[in-house]
């Protein structure tokens, strides 16, 4: 079903490691809607994922950078130019990690070290790709550049521990770099917030299976697959939104907007939890 939406345009795709990675479905939707990109990731997630095989789906190139590292960031930027023949049009910042989430530390004991890891991966690295790009003059006028967040920025899910705080970060960066890169050069930064995915990143999460189902079950539409996230971020890049910017879309089935649903009460009847009049 391609419109060829992002023909003629060239982009930056951060954090597709395997298949279930919205980054991968992403960069397949991007291609195939006549989009020419570069794919990243951080070097040990290229030794241990899958992206060439991703690489030679979309004819693409690799280049290794570290999101928290500013020479990794600068060499993309600027060899992606290079193959590309072009500034860019659009980049995808798909990159989350907490290492208090990976062990298990919870959130009311957090080690401050790692707290500092994940705001410095999972968000610091939005403005520190934005203000490279700036730097270097590497978008097109009109461009788009989309993170990745999830509602725990704005409402308590526990088991998101600190990347709770992060998103909420990251949704502000996007918003305070959207305007400066608004007023100089019209460049868009927007972020999606997207539904419970089962990815590496996102099972990673304790808890991830109950709050995956309970979030299937309270959407009007259910959960938004990763392939229908690939395809609001192609819309995203796409001259169509070109007005919309300093956002945090929620592309989450109507979850975001909903109190409770028919099928949740209907199982709460069920397993007879309501209290006694
Ligand atoms: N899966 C979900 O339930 C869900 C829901 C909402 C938002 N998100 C967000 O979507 C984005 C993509 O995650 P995903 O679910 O596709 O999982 P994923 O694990 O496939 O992707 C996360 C990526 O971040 C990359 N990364 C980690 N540290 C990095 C670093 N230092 N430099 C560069 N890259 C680094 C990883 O290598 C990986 O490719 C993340 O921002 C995540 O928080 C996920």
């Amino acid at each position: 079903m391609s419109h060829q939406l992002l023909k003629g345009k060239k982009g930056i795709i951060f954090g597709a490691l395997d298949e279930r990675s919205i980054a991968w479905k992403t960069a397949l939707a991007a291609v195939a809607e006549g989009a020419e990109i570069v794919l990243t990731n951080a070097p040990i997630a290229l030794r241990m994922g899958k992206i060439n095989e991703l690489a030679k789906l979309c004819n693409a190139q690799v280049i290794p950078a570290d999101a928290t590292n500013t020479a990794d960031i600068e060499n993309l930027m600027t060899k992606s130019m290079e193959i590309l023949g072009g500034k860019l049009d659009f980049i995808l910042h798909s990159i989350g990690m907490s290492p208090n989430v990976r062990k298990n530390i919870p959130y009311t004991d957090t080690n401050y070290d790692n707290f500092l890891k994940t705001i410095d991966i999972s968000a610091l690295s939005l403005h520190r790709v934005c203000q490279v790009a700036m730097k270097a003059d590497a978008m097109n006028e009109w461009g788009s550049i989309l993170g990745l967040s999830y509602i725990a920025a704005q409402r308590v899910f526990p088991g998101y521990n600190d990347m709770a705080d992060t998103k909420a970060m990251l949704e502000s960066i996007a918003r305070s770099f959207g305007y400066q890169y608004g007023i100089t050069k019209k460049v868009r930064i927007n972020t999606i917030s997207q539904s419970p995915t089962v990815t590496t990143a996102g099972s990673g999460v304790s808890g991830f299976d109950v709050f995956y189902h309970y979030s299937e079950k309270i959407s009007p539409l259910g959960n938004a697959s990763a392939e229908d996230c690939a395809n609001y971020c192609v819309m995203m890049f796409s001259d169509y939104t070109r007005m919309v910017t300093m956002q945090n879309l929620f592309h989450d089935g109507g979850f975001s907007n909903t109190g409770v649903s028919h099928a949740l009460v209907e199982d709460l009847l069920k397993a007879n939890t309501t209290p006694n009049p």
